[in-house]
């Protein structure tokens, strides 16, 4: 429980998945795929709830990621920003990557993504001066997918220190 904000970062269940698609481009599928993930041990999945209302989410990816164990698809639902919800999520995504053994965390922030880029700065992640180019198909919110292209710069934090 995040003692300010009274929001809790735990796995959905299987019957939460409609609450979390109601978030989502018609038919994307987003939460489920990445619930399908979870089952199979690949990544770990979390949302953060008020109550029964999801607020946002975070991945990570401790089985296929170039850098591992990577923090993946962190996102607020636009109304529940600036509350400390993303940074309860990354909370959540380095006690489990300390949980599972790793000594550092990686993610990829875009290189124009000036609020994620100050979350991470101030949370201690710093470039590994690496930058790949990512073109990925995303559903628009009409759930028409669309070709985005992006730069992304990869970050590194050590877990090594105090919590
Ligand atoms: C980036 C994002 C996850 C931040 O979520 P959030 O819950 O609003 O973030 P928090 O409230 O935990 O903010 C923590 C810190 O991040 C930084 N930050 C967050 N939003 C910011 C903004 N719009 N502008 C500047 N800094 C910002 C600030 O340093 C903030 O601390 P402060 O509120 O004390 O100033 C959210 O805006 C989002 O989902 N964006 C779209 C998806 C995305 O970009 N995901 C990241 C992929 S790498």
């Amino acid at each position: 429980m995040n003692q300010q904000s009274g929001f809790v970062v735990r796995a959905p269940l299987a019957e939460e998945l409609s609450v979390l698609a109601e978030h989502e481009p018609p038919n994307s599928g987003i939460a489920a795929s990445h619930f399908a993930a979870h089952l199979l041990g690949q990544v770990s999945f979390a949302v953060a709830w008020d109550g029964s209302k999801p607020l946002g989410y975070v991945v990570l990816d401790h089985e296929s990621a170039a850098h591992r164990p990577e923090l993946k698809h962190l996102f607020v639902y636009p109304q529940a920003r600036r509350r400390g919800v993303a940074g309860s999520l990354c909370d959540w995504g380095e006690r489990q990557a300390r949980a599972l053994k790793f000594s550092v965390i990686y993610l990829a922030v875009g290189l124009l993504n000036e609020p994620a880029r100050n979350l991470y700065r101030a949370r201690g992640f710093r470039s590994i001066g690496e930058i790949v180019q990512t073109s990925y198909e995303y559903p628009d919110s009409d759930g028409r997918l669309r070709l985005i292209t992006e730069k992304d710069e990869f970050f590194l934090k050590s877990l090594s220190g105090p919590e």
